[in-house]
């Protein structure tokens, strides 16, 4: 059975509410089949795979060539089911259900009627359900995922009449999933489907809401993304609820900030307080002298707070809060152009490219990170804890999060902010050029608000890239296969990498630099409050200049017979 946690799980996720929270997590689903020929006890979250192997379904999937034998899994639709969800109450005013993550194509019903189809692995998905609610008995209360074959429904997209066709050489990618599923060079194909984030049912009162994601936003005032600011100005924290549910007109909210000995630092309302149907945005100022820094390995302590959010009703009783923890720093991927002063050291010309942590230019140390499995549902905290203990012992400070995996889960980001490791991120997109008709655009926009807004406080992120070696090796392998149409391209790179992803960054931190390529030549322009924030130099370069961080890829003296 799964049963009703309330404010358990709420207090384990930090978010403290009047409104009932059914944690779908745990063993009481079953994975089937299209016809019923296999169906095994199955968990969430989980993935098909890990499923049908605990049951002795399939093999060990890394065992032998396995890989291959076992793609009938990803070709097959598979079907998660749930025990009758006991618990939920007919007095309820809205009944929801609430995914953090289906990996990819779901189709969702509960009460055996249709809710809704899902195509995007790394957004979260929240669904009113109350009408369906209303004539649903007990044992009829069960949720279904029935989840379609990724990649036959990818060659389903890309053969849409309508769809882009890049030349041949260049990789296109039309889904919203881990792109190393598909398989590359350091990994395996096995383009798992699944429930694989948790997932709730949400029962609210009458005047009660439910905050699905938050965003803490911290910067020294005046500060804007990409440029060094001021370290002589306070603090402004900027918290933003992202809830679903009836918010009272007239909400207030307050903060309490805490040391981790839960000693109280300072506590006060927060200002500006700006309501829309689905977010509440409020804050404040604390000044320098109240907090210590936190600082990545080797440069100073890692001081961590927490953060208390509370949401009130006019009348100052409490509708609900979240709870966070937080450093206080400033980090800038600075790429501005070199000043005089700079100039007249001797310093070659071009632009900046070097990472500042509270006003201190450092050597970011580093290496870069894969997804740890092919099947994230079987990464836990104790081996993050291991590699991260790792990272640090060989006096690194920076990981690069490598896109074309998955954005990094909270316990990860929670181990770097402990051991002061700062995370690159970047988005999803590597090696490749992506749809950029609206639906996709679109789809892209929320992935990029949800992951944005989800990752915020945590000090370790350093920046957003909006991607793998996009600029310095596909867009040149495209005008090396087709010259004449390279604008056009460019312009589809434009359009995602800085028209949609850039404005998703600016419009939710203040603290946070984004680059649209991992690799690239800087910008000429930045300017994060035009719809168009960033120009690119692109290859406009003049020898002896140096602009950014542009890879070479061609070491091997041996001519490459492959190639
Ligand atoms: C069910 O489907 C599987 C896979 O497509 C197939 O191998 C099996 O024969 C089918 N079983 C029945 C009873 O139709
Ligand atoms: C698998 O699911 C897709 C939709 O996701 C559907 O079009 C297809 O018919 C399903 N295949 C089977 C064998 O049920
Ligand atoms: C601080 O308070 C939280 C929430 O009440 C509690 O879970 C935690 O154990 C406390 N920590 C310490 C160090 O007392
Ligand atoms: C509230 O936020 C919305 C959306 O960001 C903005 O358009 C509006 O001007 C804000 N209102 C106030 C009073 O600040
Ligand atoms: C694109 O290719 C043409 C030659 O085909 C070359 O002249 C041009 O410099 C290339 N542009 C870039 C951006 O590499
Ligand atoms: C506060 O954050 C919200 C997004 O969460 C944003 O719309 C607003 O502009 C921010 N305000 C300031 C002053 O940073
Ligand atoms: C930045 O863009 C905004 C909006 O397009 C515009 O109003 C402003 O003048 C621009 N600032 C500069 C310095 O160009």
């Amino acid at each position: 059975m799964i049963r009703p946690v309330f404010s358990l799980w709420a207090t384990l996720f930090r978010v403290v509410s009047a409104a009932k929270v059914i944690s779908l997590i745990g063993n009481d689903w079953t994975l089937s089949n299209h016809n019923g020929s296999i169906s095994v006890p199955a968990h969430l979250p989980s993935q098909a795979h890990l499923d049908l192997y605990a049951n002795g379904v399939i093999d060990d999937p890394y065992h032998n060539l396995n890989e291959f034998g076992l793609r009938w899994v990803a070709y097959s639709n598979w079907t998660y089911t749930s025990a009758p969800i006991t618990g939920l109450s007919r007095d309820a005013s809205s009944t929801w259900l609430r995914f953090d993550g289906l990996d990819t194509f779901a189709t969702i019903s509960f009460c055996g009627e249709y809710v809704a189809s899902t195509n995007n692995q790394f957004r979260q998905w929240y669904y009113d359900v109350t009408d369906i609610m209303s004539s649903c008995e007990e044992p009829d209360r069960i949720i279904a995922l029935d989840f379609g074959s990724a990649p036959l429904i990818a060659n389903q997209i890309s053969n849409e009449a309508g769809q882009e066709t890049w030349p041949s050489g260049v990789q296109q990618l039309f889904i919203r999933k881990e792109q190393s599923d598909f398989g590359w060079d350091w990994g395996p194909a096995f383009a798992p489907a699944g429930p694989w984030q948790p997932a709730y049912v949400v029962q609210l009162g009458h005047g009660d809401v439910h905050v699905r994601n938050s965003d803490l936003d911290i910067y020294r005032r005046g500060q804007l993304n990409g440029l060094p600011p001021d370290q002589s100005q306070p603090w402004v924290v900027n918290a933003s609820l992202d809830y679903f549910g009836a918010l009272p007109e007239g909400a207030t909210m307050r903060y309490v900030l805490k040391d981790t000995n839960n000693k109280t630092v300072c506590s006060g309302p927060l200002g500006n307080v700006n309501t829309t149907k689905s977010t509440v945005t409020g804050m404040a100022t604390i000044e320098d002298d109240k907090v210590e820094l936190w600082w990545p390995s080797q440069l100073g302590l890692q001081t961590l707070y927490w953060i208390t959010v509370e949401l009130h009703t006019p009348t100052k009783s409490m509708l609900t809060s979240v709870r966070k923890r937080v450093g206080f720093r400033t980090i800038v991927l600075n790429q501005t152009p070199l000043s005089e002063d700079q100039l007249a050291m001797g310093i070659a010309p071009g632009n900046n490219w070097h990472f500042e942590v509270n006003g201190h230019e450092f050597y970011a140390k580093g290496s870069n990170i894969i997804p740890p499995d092919a099947f994230w549902t079987r990464v836990t905290r104790y081996r993050i804890d291991q590699l991260f203990d790792s990272v640090i012992d060989g006096n690194q400070n920076m990981l690069r999060v490598w896109a074309s995996g998955a954005y990094s889960p909270d316990f990860m980001f929670d181990l770097a902010d402990e051991k002061g490791i700062l995370l690159w991120s970047e988005f999803e997109f590597g090696d490749a050029l992506y749809p950029v008709n609206q639906d996709f655009l679109d789809n892209v926009r929320e992935e990029a608000e949800y992951q944005v807004r989800r990752c915020n406080h945590h000090p370790s992120l350093a920046l957003w890239a909006g991607g793998n070696e996009l600029e310095s090796l596909e867009l040149l392998l495209l005008n090396e296969s087709a010259p004449e149409e390279f604008p056009k391209f460019k312009a589809q790179y434009e359009k995602l990498f800085i028209d949609t992803l850039a404005p998703a960054v600016f419009r939710n931190t203040r603290s946070i630099s984004y680059t649209p390529s991992s690799t690239s030549n800087g910008y000429t322009n930045l300017n994060v409050s035009s719809p168009h924030p960033i120009t690119q130099r692109f290859y406009d370069v003049k020898p002896g200049h140096y602009y950014s961080d542009t890879d070479f890829y061609n070491y091997d003296p041996v001519p490459n017979p492959w190639a």
